[in-house]
């Protein structure tokens, strides 16, 4: 039987995974994909290159960089080359670099391929997976089960997104060298990046639900996916 496939996918900062993280907790047996962080794990292996002379052969170095990856995902968290890479990908420096990494075809390719695979061997005892993204819907698996848009207004997702930062300074002891404003343009940049790339732009899926998630608590819209999935998996 093929494994059940939950895709989620949606623009920057609506809890997309959290939303997957706390989904897969009430379900039993699915397994976590956050292609996201894949992203974002290739977007820091980038760091170290010396500035290209052109774009294209900085293009073709962060190409071979994905193909030569591993990927492993235990539970939320994401190895990769056997590293623990979950904090250091959520760093603001990754957030703002990885729209041009997503963008570049050759990354997208090597990466789709792995998740497919993830999709389709979603681990020993596993029922499917939940993905999410920008194009699991669209293009990585185009015959999901279910497939979830989630929207919101930006100056909501801004909002929620500085209230993260703010605690998550707080907690470190650290003070928040950015402001709303900076916030919200980083969150529309990557929406327009993401909208008009030309390999996989973010769309809505045929089929997909929309859901917006600007006056919706985390717990209103884990639940509302919570149910959708429950009566997928009846029929
Ligand atoms: O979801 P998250 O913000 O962690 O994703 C980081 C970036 O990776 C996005 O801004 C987007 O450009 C890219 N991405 C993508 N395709 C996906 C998932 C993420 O292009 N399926």
């Amino acid at each position: 039987k093929r494994a059940f496939q939950i895709a989620i996918d949606g623009v920057a900062s609506t809890g997309k995974s959290q939303t997957a993280r706390l989904l897969v907790q009430r379900l039993d047996g699915f397994a976590h994909i956050d292609s996201g962080a894949m992203y974002r794990a290739i977007t820091l292996k980038t760091f170290p290159l010396k500035p290209a002379v052109s774009s294209t052969a900085w293009a073709e170095q962060v190409a071979a960089i994905a193909e030569n990856t591993q990927f492993h995902f235990a539970g939320s968290r994401l190895f990769m080359d056997g590293e623990d890479v979950s904090t250091d990908i959520r760093s603001l420096e990754v957030t703002r670099a990885v729209s041009a990494v997503a963008a570049v075809p050759a990354v997208r390719s090597a990466l789709v391929r792995m998740q497919r695979d993830f999709a389709s061997a979603p681990g020993r005892g596993s029922r499917g997976v939940v993905m999410e993204g920008r194009d699991i819907g669209s293009t990585v698996l185009p015959d999901a089960q279910l497939k979830i848009y989630l929207d919101g207004q930006v100056l909501v997702r801004a909002e929620r997104r500085f209230a993260e930062m703010h605690a998550a300074a707080k907690k470190a002891g650290l003070p928040l060298n950015v402001t709303l404003e900076e916030i919200m343009a980083d969150v529309q940049r990557r929406d327009t990046a993401d909208f008009e790339r030309k390999t996989s732009p973010l769309k809505k899926a045929d089929r997909a639900v929309v859901i917006d998630t600007s006056f919706l608590s985390l717990a209103e819209q884990v639940g509302m996916l919570e149910v959708l999935a429950r009566e997928r998996l009846m029929h």
